[in-house]
C-alpha cells in the first residue's frame, strides 16, 4: 500500500462566520469527514481542512449591530463552529479563518498573476448607494416592491412571492435594509475577472472525467450556452476584506478570497507540520485536491475557482463533489416547525453518531436532496445500529466470557458467513472511494442480517445450558464476534466512537486489511453497552428546543421563513369598522413600573388628544426619539383600563415583537385626524 500512497487534500465548503452550524452544514461535514477517515484508513496521506468564511458585508453589518469588531465576531464564530464540529466527531486537521495573512498573500499572488495575463479589466458601474450609511449596498441589502407582482419588502435580486428575478434597480420604492434610507444610484470603478477569456479552458476542465458528476457537468453546459460573463471581483470601501493590490479603497469580493481560503488553511497546517505546501500547488502536481460542496455553490467552484487557479499557474481541483440539500420530514428546514435544527441543539439531545449513520445511509454520489425523516431516522438507528450491529456482540459475548474464560474458538464454524465477511471488505472500500456510503451501509447490514439469522437458528442461549452443546456455542459466538469485528472496522469512518469502543472490547485494531480475519483463540474483554436506542421523547425535545431557538433568537428569520398565517377573509365593511387615524406623538415616556410599556400622548387633530399605552419598549429603547413622529392609530378601540392607566387607542405597527416592532407612518403631508382607508 505504501508505494501507491496518495497525497490528498480534502476540503469542505467554508461556513459563513455570521451564522450557526445547522444540520444542512452537517450533511457536508459528515460526508467529507467519512471520506477523510476512509482515506486515512487506506494509509493515504490525508490533509483535511476547513475554515470560516469571514469576509463581506453581512459580517461587517452584524458586527456593527452587536457593537463589536468584525475580528471579534469571527473569532467567536470560529470557536462555536469548532465546538459543534468536534461534537460531531469531524476530524479536521486544520480549521482556519479566511481572514488570515496566508490568505491575503495567496489572493494577491493569484490576482497579480491574473493581471499579468491581462485577465483583469476595470469599468465603471452604477450601483445602489446608501447615503445615510455611506456605503454601496449588495443586492441582499436592498428591499422594495416587486416590479412584477408589487409584493412589498422583496430583496433586490428576486421576489419570494412570485419568484420573478430582476436587478435591484428594477425594484419599486427601494430602501436600504441597513438604514432604511432611499438608495441612490452612484458610479464607481470595479475590477473584473475576464471569465469569457477562460471559456475554452473551463469547458475542457468541467468535462474532464471524474472532476464533476455528469449531471453537474451538463448543468454547466447551460451556463456555457448562455455565455460566460465578466466577473466583478471588487467591492468598495467600507468592506470587511482584503484590499486589492495597487488600489487604496477597493477590496476583493468575498467569493474571490473564500476558495483561496482552502489553500490558506492548508498552508497554515503545512507550515506547522513540515508539509511541502508548494508541492500541492504546482500545476500538474500528482497530489490530489477534492472539494465537497453543496449544489448552490457549484458555479463558484467549477468556473471561477478553476479559472483563478489556472490564471495563477496553479494546480486544479481533482474532484468537485456536489451534494444536495437537507430536507426534514420531506420539506425545507423550517424555523417555525422546529426543523431548522442547529448542530449544537442536536448534540444536546442525541448522539452525534446517530446523525452520521443516518446521513451515511442516504448519501450517494448523486446530487439529490437528502431527507431527514425523523420517524425513519429513529427507526433506522434503533433497528440497524442497536438491533443489528451491536446486537451481534451483545447476545454472544456473554457466553464466551462465562463459558470459555473470554477466549474464542480455534476455528470458524460457518464458512459461508466468513466468506461473506471476506467479500464485504473490498466492496466497502470501493463504495467509500465512490462516496456511495448508502452502499457501504446496505452491504454491511446485509451481512449483519445474515449473521443475526444464523445466531437465531443456532439459539446459543438454549444450547449453552446443555454441556454437550458447548463447543457449538463457542463456535457460533466466535463467528458472530468475527463478523461484528469486520463490520465495526468497515463502519469506523461513519461510526468512529462506537467502532473504537467495540475494538477495545474485542481487543483488536480497526485496520481494513485485517477486518475479515476471524477472531480465533482470541481473548475478548467484558461487554459493555455500546449504543443507546433513540426514544421518541429525545426527538420531541429536539424539535421543541429548535422552536424555542426561533422565539429567542431569530423572530425575523422565522417570519421570513413562512410568514404568519393569513387571517380569515373579511369584507370591506368588516375592514371599515376599524377606524384608523393619523396622529402625531406629542410625548413619549417609559412607564416606570413596566418593562414593556411606553406612555404616548398623541394628537388626533379635530378628535383631540389621547393617551395610549403601547407595548413597544423593547423595540424603541429611546422613547424621546418618537416625539414629533406621525403614526397611525386605531381610534375607535374600546378604551382599556390597565394597571398603569387607561389606554385610549392603539398605535399600529408591523412585526412579531417584542424587539421587532416597526411603527407605521403616513407619507409626508397627511394631517392629524385624517382617516386611513
Ligand atoms: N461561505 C460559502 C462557501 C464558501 S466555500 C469557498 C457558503 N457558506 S454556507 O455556510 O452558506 O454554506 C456552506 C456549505 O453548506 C455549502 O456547501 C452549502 O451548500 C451547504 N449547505 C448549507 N445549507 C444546506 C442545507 N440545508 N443542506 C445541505 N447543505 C447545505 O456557501
Ligand atoms: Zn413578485
Amino acid at each position: 500500500m505504501t508505494d501507491s500512497k496518495r497525497k490528498i487534500l480534502i476540503t469542505n465548503a467554508l461556513p459563513y462566520a455570521n451564522g450557526p452550524i445547522h444540520l444542512g452544514h452537517m450533511l457536508e461535514h459528515i460526508q467529507s469527514d467519512i471520506f477523510a477517515r476512509f482515506q486515512r484508513a487506506m494509509g493515504n496521506e490525508v490533509h483535511y481542512v476547513c475554515a470560516d468564511d469571514c469576509h463581506g458585508t453581512p459580517v461587517m453589518i452584524k458586527a456593527g449591530q452587536l457593537g463589536i469588531t468584525p475580528e471579534e465576531l469571527i473569532a467567536k464564530a470560529r470557536e462555536s463552529h469548532l465546538h459543534d464540529l468536534n461534537g460531531f466527531l469531524v476530524s479536521y486537521d486544520n480549521y482556519y479563518l479566511t481572514h488570515s495573512e496566508e490568505n491575503r498573500r495567496l489572493c494577491e499572488r493569484l490576482y497579480l498573476a491574473a493581471q499579468e495575463k491581462g485577465l483583469i479589466k476595470t469599468r465603471k458601474i452604477s450601483q445602489f448607494y446608501d447615503p445615510k450609511r455611506g456605503m454601496f449596498l449588495p443586492d441582499r441589502f436592498i428591499k422594495g416592491k416587486c416590479p412584477r407582482c408589487g409584493a412589498p419588502d422583496q430583496y433586490g435580486d428576486n421576489c419570494e412571492v412570485c419568484s420573478a428575478t430582476y436587478s435591484p434597480t428594477d425594484l419599486k420604492d427601494p430602501y436600504s435594509v441597513v438604514s432604511g434610507a432611499t438608495p441612490e444610484l452612484r458610479e464607481s470603478e470595479h475590477y473584473f475577472f475576464d471569465l469569457p477569456a477562460c471559456g475554452d479552458f473551463l469547458h475542457g476542465f468541467v468535462h474532464q472525467a471524474g472532476v464533476l458528476p455528469p449531471e453537474m457537468a451538463n448543468k454547466l453546459e447551460e451556463w456555457f450556452r448562455e455565455g460566460l460573463q465578466q466577473w466583478d471581483i471588487s467591492r468598495d470601501d467600507p468592506y470587511f476584506g482584503f484590499k486589492i493590490p495597487g488600489t487604496d479603497n477597493k477590496y476583493f469580493y468575498v467569493w474571490l478570497d473564500a476558495p483561496v481560503g482552502y489553500l490558506a488553511s492548508f498552508e497554515d497546517l503545512a507550515r506547522r507540520e513540515g508539509i511541502d505546501f508548494e508541492e500541492y500547488l504546482r500545476e500538474g502536481t500528482p497530489t490530489q485536491m477534492y472539494h465537497f460542496i453543496g449544489k448552490d455553490i457549484l458555479y463558484f467552484h467549477s468556473l471561477f475557482w478553476p479559472a483563478i487557479l489556472h490564471a495563477g499557474n496553479m494546480r486544479l481541483p481533482t474532484g468537485i463533489f456536489v451534494h444536495g440539500y437537507v430536507t426534514v420530514n420531506g420539506t425545507k428546514m423550517s424555523k417555525s416547525r422546529g426543523t431548522f435544527i442547529k448542530a449544537a441543539t442536536f448534540l444536546r439531545h442525541l448522539h452525534p453518531e446517530t446523525l452520521r449513520y443516518y446521513f451515511a445511509s442516504k448519501l450517494t454520489p448523486s446530487v439529490e436532496d437528502v431527507d431527514l425523516s425523523l420517524q425513519d431516522f429513529m427507526a433506522k438507528i434503533n433497528s440497524d445500529v442497536v438491533g443489528k450491529l451491536v446486537n451481534l456482540a451483545s447476545r454472544t459475548a456473554g457466553f464466551i466470557n462465562k463459558g470459555f474464560s473470554g477466549v474464542t474458538a480455534s476455528a470458524p464454524r460457518n464458512i459461508e458467513l466468513m466468506r461473506g465477511a471476506r467479500e464485504l471488505v473490498p466492496q466497502v472500500m470501493a463504495a467509500y472511494e465512490a462516496r456511495n456510503y448508502q452502499e457501504v451501509v446496505r452491504s454491511c447490514m446485509a451481512l449483519a442480517d445474515q449473521a443475526n439469522r444464523y445466531i437465531a437458528q443456532e439459539e446459543p442461549w438454549k444450547a449453552f445450558k446443555d454441556e454437550s452443546q458447548r463447543e457449538r456455542v463457542q463456535g457460533v459466538c466466535t463467528d458472530a464476534l468475527s463478523v461484528f469485528r469486520t463490520l465495526v472496522a468497515c463502519l469506523s469512518p461513519i461510526l468512529p466512537e462506537l467502532s473504537a469502543r467495540a475494538a477495545e472490547f474485542l481487543g483488536v485494531g480497526l485496520s481494513l486489511a485485517e477486518a475479515a480475519d476471524p477472531l480465533l483463540e482470541h481473548r475478548i474483554g467484558e461487554f459493555r453497552p455500546l449504543f443507546s436506542r433513540i426514544e421518541q421523547k429525545d426527538i420531541d425535545a429536539l424539535i421543541e428546543e429548535s422552536k424555542e431557538d426561533v422565539r429567542q433568537a431569530a423572530p425575523a428569520a422565522a417570519a421570513q421563513d413562512e410568514g404568519e398565517p393569513l387571517a380569515p377573509e373579511i369584507s370591506i365593511d368588516d375592514f371599515l369598522k376599524v377606524d384608523l387615524r393619523v396622529a402625531t406623538i406629542l410625548s413619549a415616556e417609559p412607564v416606570e413600573e413596566s418593562r414593556k410599556l411606553i406612555r404616548l400622548k398623541v394628537d388626533l387633530g379635530p378628535l383631540g388628544q389621547r393617551e395610549v399605552l403601547a407595548g413597544i419598549r423593547a423595540a424603541y429603547k429611546d422613547p424621546a426619539a418618537l416625539v414629533g413622529r406621525q403614526v397611525v392609530v386605531v381610534a375607535n378601540l374600546k378604551p382599556r383600563k390597565m394597571k398603569f392607566g387607561t389606554s385610549e387607542g392603539m398605535v399600529t405597527a408591523a412585526g412579531p415583537g417584542p424587539e421587532r416592532i416597526f411603527l407605521l407612518s403616513p407619507d409626508q403631508g397627511a394631517a392629524n385626524g385624517e382617516r386611513v382607508h
